[in-house]
């Protein structure tokens, strides 16, 4: 079995984060989101993966490398523009050849692993195993409906209504006539070839579908509200770690997680809490669920739930909750560091900054 993960697209849901930046690299708990995939791709016995990349092709390549430091071996695989998932896995058809395997979305989290659909797909032996999720508002997702023997009838993009409330979550597990579905769609409305299309020609040329619970925690990370709520969840179970160091002035509570040369000055910290390495944190309160990353300056700044992306800067902006920052804010014009690209979300959730 081999595994291919999607880290292309256009992430327009994310921008500006995204313009300076590819989404599968934002950290949730401390670890960039395609991180979590890959490692769940090993524990679960994988180790052959073709990455499917598009114009942040360097910066993942140079994040990820050549996989060994997942225990895995990688291949990259460009894709010319973001033209569908199942585009990706038409374009991926040689490094795949007639081998099972998992696709996942480079920007989806299984907080529970992968481990129990592969083995289900492996014991069964269906076409296309699609992992599934109840979900509240199914206009959201693409819905599939299950029958008997968890056998899929269908999978429709966003219903306004829905008897199923199965959500069909980022991870996909296909025998190999995927390939002649992929090749037999046609481009869609959006514009893109559609992997729920090929999966509804899988079903109606009469091949077996079916649909496997997923009762863990999932999220796909494509928004910024749901970016910060899946680094909520994964920074909950956080081992409290002091590597950096603490001034006599600032004081932490809860689990909070200091790295290899940070430097704490004069300000409080409430985990769960993770400040990166070589970042400096001064006349500051983090809040709890709050992740800085490596080399970031927060000075006189007020946060909490948010999420500080290497290198950024934070000045003199207090009572914010819920930020996603890369670059600088806050910080007087003209000052180094300032003009960076920065999303603040504020109480409406909606970006109100963006230079
Ligand atoms: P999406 O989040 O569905 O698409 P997107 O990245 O274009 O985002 P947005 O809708 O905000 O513009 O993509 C899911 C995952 O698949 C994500 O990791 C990007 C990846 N992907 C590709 O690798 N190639 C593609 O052609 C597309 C559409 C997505």
């Amino acid at each position: 079995m081999r595994a291919l993960v999607l880290a292309g697209g256009s992430g327009t849901r994310l921008r500006p984060i995204t313009l300076a930046m590819p989404k599968q690299l934002i950290p949730v708990g401390g670890r960039p989101v395609v991180f979590h995939c890959l490692d769940n791709i090993r524990a679960a016995g994988i180790t052959e993966v073709g990455i499917v990349v598009g114009e942040w092709e360097d910066v993942i390549r140079e994040a990820v490398g050549d996989g060994s430091a997942f225990g895995l071996r990688v291949t990259y695989l460009r894709q010319d523009a973001p033209r569908g998932l199942a585009h990706a896995v038409l374009i991926a058809r040689d490094f795949l050849g007639d081998d099972d395997f998992v696709l996942y979305l480079g920007d989806n989290v299984l907080a529970g692993g992968i481990g129990e659909l592969v083995a289900e797909f492996a014991t069964v032996g269906p076409d296309a195993q699609l992992a599934v999720g109840k979900v509240s508002d199914v206009s959201e997702y693409g819905i599939a409906t299950l029958h008997a023997e968890r056998r899929v009838t269908g999978v429709q993009e966003k219903p306004q209504s829905s008897t199923s409330d199965l959500a069909v979550i980022g991870v996909y597990l296909f025998g190999p006539r995927i390939h002649e579905a992929v090749r037999a769609v046609d481009v869609s409305a959006r514009g893109e070839l559609e992997i729920t299309d090929a999966i509804q020609w899988l079903i109606s040329t009469g091949h077996d579908v079916r649909g496997s619970i997923y009762e863990g925690y999932w999220k796909d990370t494509g928004n910024a509200d749901d970016l910060l709520e899946c680094n909520r969840t994964l920074l909950a179970p956080l081992e409290p770690r002091v590597d950096g160091s603490v001034d006599a002035a600032s004081e932490l509570s809860g689990p909070v997680l200091i790295s290899a040369g940070a430097r704490i000055l004069g300000s409080e910290i409430h985990g769960p809490a993770i400040v990166g390495p070589g970042s400096v944190v001064r006349d500051s309160t983090l809040g709890p669920f709050t992740t800085v990353g490596a080399g970031c300056l927060l000075e006189g700044a007020c946060l909490d739930e948010s999420i500080v992306l290497d290198g950024a800067s934070v000045r003199q902006v207090h009572g914010v909750s819920r930020l996603l920052i890369g670059g600088a804010y806050g910080a007087p014009a003209g000052s180094p560091g300032a003009g960076g690209l920065s999303l603040v979300l504020g109480d409406n959730r909606v970006p109100v900054a963006h230079r």
